[in-house]
């Protein structure tokens, strides 16, 4: 069996890795891929270049597509393939618009009940100036469209609500994903990630996970895509997980499939967990990067099995297992990221260190040497029987990589131990 892997990231090398230890699986080809992806055939062709993507899949005997990346999903990769015959992992476009839209995701939740921080919608700048006037701060202001994990402006005075909302509709920093906007209440607690499968009917959570998104230690610097990763989450307990399924997960399934675009693929909750209960920060319609480096080695269960039951809608019948290890990954950036760096750089890896890595942003030269080409350029996850363990042995591996200007942040699991004690 033959499997298309569309994406480049972290998140599908992990992916890869743990679909090699299907032995029915032969070629898998990924497009772009990485440097980094041994396990993987790459070619050069972009995760959002649809047409390309299925004449590939129709030249190479394609058996089984997966789509990870929120761009393609917004942009119909799934409905593509399907319609040539390939089955795929991954939301159509209209159930993507769970993450591609904030404004769609807010009015779901709305209709349905389901808890999310209190927010309007708007179009227009007057009004939306406005608004800000009369709630007061502390306020989050967002761009509806996808922007990278950067469209998120936390405000805790008025001026900088009013600033957000002005660099945002007046098209400059945004583009189009900021012509509408949404603010919205802000809530305090700790965030937990949720990846999740469904078929659209039955929904099973994966071990719980939490992400250290600011770049620098203590949770200073600007936001990033993620810089490392613990799972399982101490804050999710056994009672907060049977709550967020009752009040949030079974209904937003059925939500999604009474407003006629059953979600299919990976769902991936972002929850507060607030003094009135577990809420929704956001939807994604994808595995998250870099929780899904920390979640898919705990998976014991067959992934490539697990993936077709979705799409299939047998998930119901499916076995999805997880070890009861932890799981730490640490994130090692480019100097200057999330702003601009440089890209080219040689990385040295030692051997132990390379089993325990997923690469995110690299390329091979001609010579076989890996260079830079991203921010995030490769996490470093270690398994271990307890979280304290984990993160022990994921700061001892890091050790293990360097290139010139690498960084990582010094104390990702330090809030998810202190909630353990
Ligand atoms: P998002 O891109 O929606 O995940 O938001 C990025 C980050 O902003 C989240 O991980 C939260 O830390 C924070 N955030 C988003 N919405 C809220 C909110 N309503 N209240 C407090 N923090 C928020
Ligand atoms: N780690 C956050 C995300 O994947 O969106």
């Amino acid at each position: 069996m033959n499997i298309l892997l569309i994406g480049g990231g972290g998140r599908e090398h992990a992916i890869l890795r743990k679909l090699r230890e299907n032995p029915t699986i032969e070629k898998i080809y990924a497009l772009p891929g990485n440097g980094g992806f041994e396990e993987a055939e790459c070619f050069p062709i972009s995760a959002v270049d649809i047409p390309a993507q299925i004449a590939f899949a129709k030249e190479h005997a394609v058996d089984y597509v997966i789509v990870t990346p929120d761009d393609p999903l917004a942009l119909g990769a799934v409905d593509a393939f399907e319609k040539e015959g390939f089955p795929c992992f991954g939301p159509n476009q209209a159930a993507a618009r769970i993450e591609a839209s904030k404004a769609f995701a807010k009015d779901l939740m709305k209709k349905y009940q389901i808890p999310t921080a209190a927010y309007e919608v708007f179009d227009d700048e007057e009004k939306a100036i406005a608004f800000v006037e009369e709630k007061g701060a502390p306020l989050v202001v967002k761009a509806d469209g996808l922007a990278l994990g950067k469209g998120v402006i936390i405000a805790f005075s008025e001026e900088e609500a009013k600033e957000a909302v002005h660099e945002m509709m007046s098209g400059h920093a945004f583009g189009k994903a900021g012509d509408r906007i949404i603010i919205e209440e802000y809530l305090e607690g700790p965030e937990v990630s949720i990846l999740s499968f469904t078929d659209g009917e039955t929904l099973i959570p994966m071990v719980s996970s939490m992400d250290h998104k600011r770049a620098l230690d203590g949770d200073q610097g600007l936001n990033t895509g993620g810089m490392g990763t613990i799972a399982p989450n101490p804050y999710y307990t056994e009672a907060i997980a049977e709550e967020s399924m009752k009040t949030i997960f079974l209904p937003t399934i059925r939500a999604m499939k009474e407003e006629g675009c059953p979600f299919k693929g990976c769902l991936y909750f972002s929850l507060m967990l607030t003094a009135d209960g577990p809420k929704v920060i956001e939807y994604n319609s994808r595995f998250g990067d870099p929780e899904t480096q920390v979640v898919l080695p705990l998976l014991e269960s067959d992934l490539y099995t697990i993936m077709k039951a979705t799409t299939d809608g047998t998930l119901k019948d499916t076995e999805v297992k997880f070890s009861d290890k932890a799981a730490c990954c640490v994130v090692v950036a480019s100097g200057g990221y999330p702003r601009s760096y440089p890209k080219g750089l040689p990385i040295t890896m030692s051997e132990e260190t390379k089993a325990h890595t997923y690469v995110a942003g690299a390329k091979k030269d001609e010579n076989g040497q890996l260079l830079t080409s991203g921010g995030r350029v490769l996490g470093v996850t270690a398994v271990k029987d307890t979280l304290p363990e984990a993160v022990q042995e994921a700061y001892r591996l890091v050790e293990g990589v360097s290139f010139e200007g690498a960084f990582y942040r010094h104390d990702i699991g330090k809030r998810a131990l202190e909630a353990e004690v």
